[in-house]
């Protein structure tokens, strides 16, 4: 049995979230076992009290790996949705999920600064902007951008169902998921 990581990285707002949870949604319902890490819901339990210094990020990330590797070596499919700002903390995950013998896609989810500014959701671009938010990322912290992502999701335009399906495709494409856990007697509705 193998799983797989899909870890999804990029700047707050960019459509990690949205998009891992659709792509989860959509491997559910041909039966694989997924489940989303999200850096959001990770910093409330796992990594309750970690701020946003390189070390404390380099800290939950590691975390994070370290929960998808247990899920992908039961033959889950992990979805992480985390910022995860640094190559190096990205590159050990790699490494470690491919030790493990499970496989690894790093997905860019990349989306321009000035959309994600005007967009902003959560209203923390203009907090950054006004000083009141430090060391955020891609505004007042670094971003180190994949330098070579197996798949990259431009999120300027087009709707995260479109990009859910890219992810799938990609999946079928390298045949990602020819050992993982299925549940072959589940019946899924369609929808
Ligand atoms: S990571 O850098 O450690 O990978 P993670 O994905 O877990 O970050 O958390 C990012 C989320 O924390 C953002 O989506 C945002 O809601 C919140 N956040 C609060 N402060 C910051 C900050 N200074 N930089 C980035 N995100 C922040």
């Amino acid at each position: 049995m193998k799983g797989a990581i899909l870890w999804f990285t990029g700047l707050s707002g960019a459509g990690k979230t949205t998009i891992s949870r659709l792509v989860a949604e959509r491997l559910r319902r041909q039966g694989y076992r997924a489940e989303v890490l999200d850096g959001d819901l990770v910093r409330e339990h796992l990594s309750k009290g970690l701020g946003f210094s390189r070390e404390d990020r380099d800290t939950n990330v590691r975390r994070i790996g370290l929960v998808a590797r247990l899920l992908a070596r039961n033959g889950v499919v992990a979805l992480v949705a985390a910022i995860s700002p640094y190559r190096d903390a990205r590159e050990e995950a790699r490494r470690d999920t491919l030790a493990d013998k499970a496989h690894f896609v790093e997905v860019y989810v990349k989306c321009d600064l000035a959309t994600l500014a005007a967009r902003d959701v959560k209203g923390l671009y203009k907090k950054a902007a006004d000083g009141s938010l430090p060391n955020f990322t891609g505004v007042s912290d670094p971003y180190e951008e994949p330098a070579d992502p197996d798949l990259t999701l431009r999120t300027d335009a087009g709707t995260p169902d479109e990009r859910a399906a890219e992810v799938m495709e990609f999946i079928a494409r390298r045949r990602l998921l020819a050992d993982a856990a299925r549940e072959a007697d589940v019946r899924y509705p369609d929808y």
